[in-house]
């Protein structure tokens, strides 16, 4: 059995200096994974001390000496285990990230009344509003976003809609200047673009999910990527359970699509 007692000093997001003292024993990192898998579908790789980091940074500021300790506490605790996903996840996202499939989409399904998307994962918000801007600039006014993320930190800063000029880098400046106020370099969304998009904190595998409506669209992009193929199947059949009638698409990132995912989408057509 490895242990492995980390004393050393690790620098947090918030550039806090953080002192730890937590046992890292090889043979608790497996169930760990395994556990944060099965809720959350994201797969981490035991090799990533990055990934390690920022569980060990999650034990020491909940006063927890070890990962066994932290599998015990995330099954009685959920909002410990959102915490541990948020921490363990990528949010990266921008405005109009592959704007091509958003735009084919929404041409695709522009005649549907009452359009309904499904932006799954959203993350902090760009990919809903992208699809908001985009369609009212084909002059689609009947539609509604809705956006869901399994973190509920990620899904505050959607609700926040700010954004840094990192997020808004893919906007046309005419665009920006029509929907967002700009402060200090910090992009705020209008207000009238609100009434179309609604956020919230859903993760995939929870049957929450059936509540939160049926859709025209669905898009889900850069999440399958975390997934193994037996998930990604899962993650799918729950998607197409979401699709309002025959005629709903589902679209995934270009990176998201496995071999095992596209033979199992090509059976079922
Ligand atoms: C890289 S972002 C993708 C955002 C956006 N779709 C895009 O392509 O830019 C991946 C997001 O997936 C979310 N996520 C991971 N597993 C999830 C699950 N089981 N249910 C819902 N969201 C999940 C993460 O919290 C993260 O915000």
């Amino acid at each position: 059995m490895l242990r492995f007692l980390f004393k050393n000093k690790l620098e947090t997001t918030s550039n806090q200096p953080v002192s730890k003292s937590i046992i890292v024993d090889t043979h608790e990192i497996e169930p760990l994974y395994a556990y944060i898998e099965q809720y959350s579908g994201i797969a981490l790789q035991k090799s990533k001390v990055l990934v390690q980091n920022h569980i060990i940074i999650l034990c020491e500021r909940n006063n927890i000496s070890s990962f066994g300790e932290l599998l015990r506490k995330i099954k009685q605790d959920e909002i410990l285990f959102k915490t541990l996903v948020d921490s363990v996840t990528i949010h990266e996202t921008y405005f109009f990230r592959e704007k091509g499939q958003l735009e084919e989409a929404l041409t695709q399904h522009k005649n549907s009344p009452a359009l309904s998307i499904l932006s799954a994962p959203c993350s902090s918000g760009e990919e809903a509003f992208s699809i908001a801007i985009l369609a009212l600039e084909m002059g689609i006014t009947n539609f509604q976003v809705v956006g869901i993320d399994i973190s509920g930190s990620i899904i505050q800063k959607a609700k926040n809609s700010s954004y840094t000029k990192r997020s808004i880098k893919f906007l046309p400046k005419a665009l920006l200047e029509k929907y967002f106020t700009n402060s200090n370099d910090t992009y705020i969304v209008k207000k009238e673009l609100y009434k179309y998009v609604t956020f919230l904190q859903c993760n995939l595998f929870d049957d929450k999910i059936y509540q939160i409506g049926m859709f025209d669209i669905i898009f889900s992009r850069n999440m399958f990527i975390y997934f193994n193929d037996e998930k990604k199947i899962q993650a799918y059949k729950r998607l197409e359970s979401l699709k309002k009638n025959l005629d709903a698409s589902i679209y995934l990132g270009h990176a998201d699509i496995s071999s095992k995912l596209s033979q199992y989408i090509r059976n079922r057509n």
